[in-house]
């Protein structure tokens, strides 16, 4: 076997076996395969695509290429490890937020996240906005953490699905991002190698992120939890609306800060609306108890039922108690304390780095909210320097921005639509001239957005 002829085999469109996929992506992680091959497969795979066998595949090739954490001895006997995962997208800090609630409510979070990924953003990125915290915890640091105070954020290792870490890196850099399969395994690798008895996804469709249509994501949303089941993990996916950016806020210091207002009670009630569902279904999870894995069940059809109903009163009156009481946000700043962040800028937002120009923007005419495009939003916020447009940028954690409005609002001419937040006049008036264009305000009135399609089990 060779890595050429696996290369030329996807490229014409044929199915890989399970021992090619193992072959290349074991050798790609162990560095016998260069990058620019692995690039050359990832670009096949997004033109070819692949079957629902060689993605289950790659997923377990890709969970296999490091360890496997067991966390059962960091929860008492029996407790149901939950962990969440997001598809990607703008202004998505639902983590930040869903988890230090689950956490405070008893539900164990043990969190492998990533960096932002082209213009959708990524939750270390945000956090690293806190001064020294840090997402580089060894296996025995994850485990002592969970055990002490119940959520943990952790990055990619060398030794949790490296191959995911590696090839995540790469496919931002080289258009291959935005590929069914390759999504796919790359967000159930993680999971299954970190370890949860129960995941539950934020699929998101829409301009902010790698699926623009709901059908795209619920195909995206199936596939997952056919992965997740067959190998005895208790799945829930939400399918979520990402047309417009999620809350009020773009960017990864203005992020963190909206996180915290949410936790203090002040949430955007869109974010919060899904901050809810997820928390409700994580609550789900953890009643279900451990799913049972045999070979049988690999191998058997497996059931999905398709559904939503919002969260219960019981549910909604636990989650309002976790914020109204403090629980939520003292769980937060544990997380921070932990990773060695500096819990004053918790307790005071205005130390966390702030741009130094920050330009309001109005609008020119009066009528209704009729878009906000999620992804030039992202991409403003990705050449504000927020976000990579190379493996190894710097990210400048002050810039970003401020929404003041959202699809369905009704504006005067003059009022506020956004502010903006740069490191210099100069990218302010750029990306100013793009966001311009990127709200659109028409004659007539126009419905919000709906923030949940759907859900599967
Ligand atoms: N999130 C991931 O972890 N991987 C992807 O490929 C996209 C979103």
């Amino acid at each position: 076997m060779d890595a050429l002829s696996i290369i030329e085999k996807k490229r014409d469109g044929e199915i890989l076996t399970q021992d090619e996929i193992e072959f290349f992506f074991w050798e790609y992680t162990a560095e016998r395969i260069p990058e620019y091959q692995a690039a050359a497969l990832c670009m096949a795979i997004y033109f070819q695509g692949m079957n629902v066998e060689e993605t289950r595949s790659l997923t377990l090739a890709m969970a296999a290429s490091g360890d496997q954490m067991d966390l059962h001895n960091c929860v008492p006997p029996g407790t149901v490890i939950v962990d969440k995962h997001s598809s990607g997208g703008v202004g998505d800090k639902t983590t930040l937020v869903a988890g230090p609630i689950a956490a405070a409510l008893g539900l164990p979070v043990a969190k492998m996240t990533g960096r932002g990924l082209s213009y959708s953003g990524g939750t270390i990125d945000k956090m690293e906005s806190i001064t020294g915290w840090s997402s580089e915890l060894s296996e025995i640091q994850f485990q002592k953490q969970l055990r002490k105070i119940g959520i943990v954020l952790a990055g990619q290792t060398r030794t949790l699905a490296p191959a995911d870490g590696k090839l995540y890196a790469l496919r931002d850099v080289i258009g291959a991002v935005p590929s069914l399969p390759l999504i796919a395994a790359s967000i159930m690798s993680k999971k299954i190698a970190a370890g949860a008895d129960a995941i539950v996804l934020d699929v998101k469709a829409g301009s902010g992120t790698f699926m623009n249509e709901v059908g795209e994501a619920k195909v995206l949303a199936n596939l997952m939890v056919d992965i997740g089941k067959r190998v005895g993990r208790g799945m829930s996916a939400l399918i979520s609306n990402m047309e417009q950016p999620l809350g009020r806020a773009i960017g990864n210091a203005l992020e963190i800060k909206e996180a915290v207002e949410s936790l203090r009670g002040n949430g955007s009630p869109d974010l919060m609306e899904l901050v809810y569902a997820v928390v409700a279904e994580m609550f789900w999870q953890s009643e279900q108890g451990k799913p049972t894995i045999s070979h049988e069940s690999f191998l058997a059809e497996i059931d999905l039922q398709e559904g939503f109903e919002p969260p219960t009163p019981e549910v909604r009156a636990c989650i309002d108690e976790a914020i109204s009481s403090g629980m939520a946000l003292e769980k937060f700043k544990q997380l921070v304390e932990a990773q060695g962040g500096n819990v004053k800028e918790i307790d005071r937002l205005e130390r966390l780095p702030l741009a130094p120009v920050i330009q309001p923007f109005a609008a020119n005419s009066a009528g209704w909210v009729a878009a906000i495009n999620a992804r030039e939003f992202g991409m403003t916020c990705v050449e504000l320097g927020g976000g990579r447009k190379a493996k190894n940028d710097k990210i400048d954690h002050r810039v970003g921005i401020l929404l003041k409005v959202k699809v369905g609002d009704k504006v005067e001419t003059g009022q506020p639509l956004l502010e903006l937040h740069a490191s210099d006049s100069q990218s302010a008036v750029q990306a100013l001239v793009r966001l311009s264009k990127a709200i659109i305000i028409s004659g007539s009135a126009v419905e919000p957005l709906p923030v949940i399609h759907g859900r599967y089990r």
